[in-house]
């Protein structure tokens, strides 16, 4: 099969990206992405830059977009990626991270980012015995999932939450973040599970679901963010963030209204019910440009969600029969 392949180019940081288009014969079925990459570069253009090692899905050095999606391209072949034959092949750099030059991208911030979860079973834990630490195995598989990450960066390429803000630690952090949180000889749960309840942690993530559609060794991401969450919401010992707030209130306005009521909700998560004055006055000026903007809603514009007697009544049938099987 004759393959178009349409390749980024950018000679440095600062230039232009270009695209240019290549087409090599190969069989689609046999020639991964890498495998046309290494085509062109020792056939028709050795100036072609991107990273590779094993080839074979295990050092995660050749993340990079194929046809808008990231992943590895040692691990996709050409007839994967390629739906329909008469497409091109677009092969892009990582995104939200710079171009060094056409597919290798700086990952500074990737690694900086993975440093700021403490990402080593603390030190404390290593020095209790002189033998072998062992683990069951049922205390292994916790971070089984957790643990195959290959920090290959397709995750962080895809992510949302990293594309908007600079705070956010990304989903690779995070995944790393569980599987130490997990693992039985970190002693460190309490001042992780703390940390972790800051900005720029878990609460960050806008649950696109992209992490765990790319990773290619299926750490699947976003559900190890959400176990983090439920250590976070379980710890009774620690102090109500705005973001635990936000999901606390959630629960409460359905149960109480069976619908969640928004013009309750600003005042509750951000405000604490008018103790927390300082959340009150950081939202003023967001109202102000609201009002002046004419989007302000008023509280009797909000509709009541249609059902909303109903779950309303479900949830107290559901709370009574619990109460009596108690
Ligand atoms: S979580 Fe998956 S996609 Fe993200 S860096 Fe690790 S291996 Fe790559
Ligand atoms: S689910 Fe969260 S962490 Fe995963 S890609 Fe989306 S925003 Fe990022
Ligand atoms: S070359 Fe190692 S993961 Fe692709």
């Amino acid at each position: 099969m004759n393959i178009i392949v349409k390749l980024r180019r950018q000679t440095s940081r600062d230039s232009q990206p270009s695209y240019q288009t290549f087409e090599i014969e190969a069989d689609p079925d046999r020639t991964t992405v890498l495998d046309v990459l290494i085509r062109i570069q020792s056939e028709q253009d050795g100036s072609i830059g991107f990273r590779r090692n094993c080839r074979n899905a295990i050092c995660g050095s050749c993340a990079m977009r194929i046809n808008g999606r990231s992943g590895l391209a040692c691990q996709k072949h050409v007839s994967e990626v390629m739906g329909d034959r008469d497409e091109e092949l677009v092969i892009e750099p990582m995104q939200n991270l710079p171009v060094i030059k056409d597919l290798i991208v700086d990952m500074t911030k990737f690694w900086n980012n993975l440093q700021k979860v403490d990402p080593y079973v603390s030190t404390a834990s290593r020095q209790i015995s002189k033998t072998e630490f062992l683990q069951t195995p049922a205390q292994r598989a916790k971070l089984q999932a957790a643990a195959n990450c290959i920090l290959c960066g397709s995750c962080y390429s895809e992510c949302n939450a990293a594309a908007v803000s600079d705070r956010f630690v990304g989903p690779h952090a995070l995944a790393k973040a569980y599987r130490v949180m997990a693992d039985n000889r970190d002693d460190r749960t309490e001042a992780r599970t703390e940390q972790y309840n800051q900005a720029g942690f878990v609460w960050d993530c806008t649950r696109c679901y992209n992490c765990n559609e790319v990773c290619p060794v299926e750490v699947q991401p976003l559900d190890r963010i959400s176990q983090i969450k439920h250590e976070i919401l379980d710890n009774h010992d620690l102090p109500e963030s705005t973001a635990q707030r936000h999901r606390h209130t959630m629960v409460e306005l359905v149960k109480e209204d069976g619908w969640i009521d928004e013009s309750k909700f600003g005042v509750r998560v951000v405000g604490d019910n008018f103790r927390d004055i300082q959340g009150l006055l950081s939202i003023f000026p967001l109202g102000i440009r609201m009002v002046l903007s004419g989007k302000m809603p008023y509280p009797w514009q909000f509709q009541k969600s249609e059902g909303a007697t109903e779950v309303k009544a479900l949830i107290e049938a559901i709370a009574s029969a619990k109460d009596k099987a108690n």
